[in-house]
Formats: C-alpha cells, structure tokens, sequence
C-alpha cells in the first residue's frame, strides 16, 4: 500500500492527431483497420466528422468511458450501451430519442449505462445541437431578494434561462423541482420541453434507524445523466452526447450537504441533538454519515441501483488491475477517484495516480447559451 494522497501529477498535452483513430485497432485488425484509418483521415482532412460504423461508434463511446480520469466506476466500460442517432440534428428529433434513452437507462431500477450520440458539426467548429442541461434530471435553483437560494444553486444559472425561454415554475417554488429540458437543434432556437410528472424516477430520502429523517423531505433523482460534456472521439467533436451510468452515494450525500449546494448538515445535525458550537464534536462528519447511510439505505430499499464508495473503489482497483493486463495504463485524478467520506478507508486514497490526456474522451465545454 503506498501512501500518495496528493499524486494529482497530470500531464495533459493534447494526444496527437494521429492517435486519434487508434482506437479503432480495438474494432479491425490488418487491412480491414488501414482501410478505416484512410477512409476516417480523408473525410477529417475534408473538414467533415469521421465516417463511423456504428459498431466504431459504439467503441468510441466504450473507450472514451474507460479513459474518462474522473470515473470511478469504469469497471464496467464493457456494457455501455451507445445509441447511434447521428442523423438527428432537430430539437424535436432529440427530446424524442431523450425520452427513449431515460426509458433505457431506468429500466426498472436496474440502471443501465446508456451513451446517446447526435448528430456532429457537418463541418469542424460548426453548428451542432447542444442540450442546454447539466443532466437531464436537476432541480431549480430561485435566487431570492437578497441572495439566498431555493432549491438547488447549482442550477440558478439554467433556471434563469428556463423562465427567460418561458418556463413557468410551480405556483409554490419548492426545494426540489425538476427543471425542463432546454434542447437546441443544429439550427433553430432552444425549446423547452417538460417531461412528463413521474417519468423521471426519484427516491425519497428515509434512514433505516432514524425515523424523523424522512419527515426532512429529502428527495433525489435516480439516473445521473450526463448532458453537457462534449464527446471527442476520431477527430470529431459531438456536443451532444449525453450518457449516464448509476450513482455512488457520496455523489447524492455531497450535492445535499456542500455549502455551496443544499447545506443540509447544519439541519441534519440539529435533529440528531449535536453540539454545533464547537468543530471538536465534529458534528460535521456525524450528520454527513447519517446523510449518506440514508441515500445507500434509500436506493436499495427503493431497487434503484446505487453503488457505495466501499464498493465503488474495490471496483476501480479491479479495473486497474485489468488494464494493466491488457497492456494499457491508466488515466487517473486522485482528487475525483477518492470518495469523500472515509477516504482513507479505502483503496484507492493509498494508491498514486497520474492523469494523462486521453482519445477519445470526455470534455468541459462552455454553457451552450453563452454563445447565443
Ligand atoms: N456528480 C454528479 C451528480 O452528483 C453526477 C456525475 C456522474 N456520476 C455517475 N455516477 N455517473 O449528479
């Protein structure tokens, strides 16, 4: 066991161009992968997006998981999921095919990781549809007079952009309102579309030993679906990619506890009679511990799959191991991978890690209206 807990070394030149069809040796071998390779670089060199099969496509999808240095759970790479809807590029067209994805992914609380890829720029750097969300599921943020926020502050900047686009919030702003999904087609402007009430899963909060836990009204969403990363992959950028795998608990407990999101631990803390006046009763990790019991107790009572930090580095240690027999290093930032509850209980807080740019991939881009 090495002891490396800051190992966050990165070394993040871009890969160079030519690395970036060399997934596709995953997918072909001999002729049948030089033939692809020329075929991907003429179109790239005409300025177009790389003619993809979809089985590639699939693999991009598959690799670009398996890359993705803050992902804790690649252990499953293998079974995503990619849903080929590169022919669509309306608004229309993608709430359509985002319905069909939640179907999917839901799947009765199984929880199935789903990526779905519309359509590229026709030409690099050109227009192409974005989803305006940070995931298809997220609660409004209502910024008061005076600066405090209602719901969650995360999402106060796309709240704003919801009512702006004309969407009318509940007569009565609650903690947790599902926010539309704000979509924009290639051309066109953005459209607001309001899914359905109860298509999208949500688990109330309760703790197995602590009754009143569930009278806080807690509440979360069930699938994390990711929607506003951009997916690089064979040298085309695809802005719109959403894709989702299934939540760690310490996900859910630290989106209600930060101060700077939901910052229940005070109130939590309140109820179960600890002493907040001083930081030596650490009062703090106490409630964060009852908050996360009860997301984990939560989900499974419920049959939402949801997995917990223990299990989760167990995981990525397997999966190190893994890619280690298969000859591949591994892309890693220590500061994502380690949980933020009893870090050094697990694994991975004890084991260095190294990020390194990775294809396909991945990658932040700027809010879809700031372009507008
Ligand atoms: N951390 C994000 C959230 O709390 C979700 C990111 C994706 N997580 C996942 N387990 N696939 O909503």
């Amino acid at each position: 066991m090495l002891g490396c807990p800051f190992s966050t070394a990165t070394d993040q030149t871009p890969p160079p161009a030519s690395d970036e069809l060399a997934f596709l040796a995953e997918v072909h071998s001999g002729a049948g992968l030089a033939d692809r390779i020329a075929v991907c670089r003429a179109a790239l060199a005409a300025g177009g997006p790389a003619p993809l099969t979809s089985a590639e496509l699939t693999w991009a999808g598959r690799v670009a998981w398996r890359n993705h240095a803050r992902c804790i759970g690649r252990l499953y790479w293998r079974t995503l999921a990619v849903r080929d809807e590169r022919t669509i590029d309306t608004a229309d067209g993608m709430i359509a095919s985002l319905l069909d994805h939640v179907a999917l992914a839901q799947a009765d609380g199984t929880v199935r990781s789903v990526m779905t890829v519309f359509a590229p720029p026709e030409r690099a750097g050109g227009p192409a549809p974005r989803i305006w969300n940070h995931q298809l599921c997220g609660y409004a943020g209502y910024r008061g007079r005076g600066g405090a926020v209602r719901g969650d502050p995360k999402n106060v900047a796309l709240t704003e952009q919801a009512l702006a686009l004309g969407w009318e919030a509940p007569a009565e702003p609650g903690a947790f309102d599902l926010l539309p999904w704000i979509v924009a087609g290639r051309n066109g402007p953005p459209q607001l579309f309001r899914p359905p009430a109860g298509l999208l899963r949500e688990v109330g909060l309760r703790h197995p030993d602590l009754p009143w836990f569930e009278g806080l009204g807690l509440r979360w969403y069930a699938v994390p679906v990711v929607t506003d990363l951009r997916l690089r992959a064979a040298g085309t950028d695809y802005p719109a990619a959403p894709f989702n795998g299934w939540y760690m608990g310490t996900e859910i407990a630290r989106n209600l506890a930060d101060t700077e999101r939901y910052n229940l631990l005070p109130l939590i803390a309140d109820k179960l009679g600890l002493d907040r006046r001083s930081e030596r009763t650490l009062w703090k990790d106490r409630a964060l511990l009852e908050l996360n019991v009860a997301v984990v107790h939560s989900f499974g009572a419920d049959g939402v799959r949801l997995v917990d930090h223990h299990t989760a580095s167990v995981e990525f240690m397997k999966f190190c191991e893994r890619e280690k027999s298969a000859g591949r290093d591994v892309s890693a930032r220590w500061d994502w991978i380690v949980p933020p509850m009893s870090p050094s209980t697990t694994q991975v807080f004890h084991t260095p890690m190294r990020e390194f740019a990775t294809t396909p991939d991945f990658h932040a881009q700027p809010p879809a209206w700031s372009r507008e």
